[in-house]
């Protein structure tokens, strides 16, 4: 039998009502044959200060571990000001250090998200950018960039649009495939 993809999820904002959480959430409902999804709360994880990189805060740890036994990183985010959030890049920050302990080295990764008019796309492709140095391997199609997002989530957190239930979906069979294939 073909072993499980485990899958670290994490991301949204750290608003209670976050429509990137939402997204986040809805592929508990769809998890591909095969893999499992697991969501990690970043909300506890506190500003990255260089001189305990080392020998980071509890949170941190975990947060690390998780990601290290993980076999690919689904990332949900919004967009701050054409950017991805602080809350998120910190998080990412800590993971990524010290140097030579990058938790994200090699990982297939795929990332989600929206926004309004333009879905978000440019805190994606921000992110995109730091997982160059960071040597994720980040899934190129397909993007899921949702637009006008509070227009496709219900008031119960719900994703109510096909369409983007459907790319959720494709992206996270795709991420599977992409995870098996870079095992070869
Ligand atoms: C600080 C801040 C900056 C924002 N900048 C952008 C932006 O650059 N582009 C955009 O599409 N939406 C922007 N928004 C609107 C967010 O897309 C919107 O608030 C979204 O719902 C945030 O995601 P969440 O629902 O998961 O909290 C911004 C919101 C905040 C709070």
């Amino acid at each position: 039998m073909t072993e499980k993809i485990k899958i670290l999820a994490f991301g949204g904002s750290l608003r209670q009502g976050s429509f990137t959480r939402a997204l986040l959430n809805s592929t508990l409902e769809m998890v591909p044959a095969g893999a499992e999804i697991e969501i990690f709360e970043l909300k506890d994880i506190p500003m990255f200060n260089q001189d305990f990189e080392a020998d980071p805060p509890e949170i941190v740890k975990k947060f690390k571990e998780r990601i290290k036994a993980s076999d690919a990183i689904l990332i949900s985010t919004p967009e701050y000001n054409y950017s991805v959030p602080g809350f998120l890049k910190n998080a990412i920050d800590w993971a990524s250090r010290p140097y030579g302990d990058n938790s994200f080295e090699g990982k297939p990764i795929a990332i989600m998200g929206g926004g309004g008019a333009i879905a978000g796309s440019r805190a994606q492709y921000h992110l995109r950018q730091i997982f160059v140095f960071l040597n994720g391997h980040v899934l190129n199609r397909p993007e899921v960039m949702v637009p006008f997002m509070h227009e496709k989530i219900d008031k119960e957190g719900k994703v109510t649009d096909e369409h983007s239930r459907a790319r959720i979906n494709e992206l996270l069979i795709a991420l599977v495939a992409w995870t098996r294939q870079l095992r070869h």
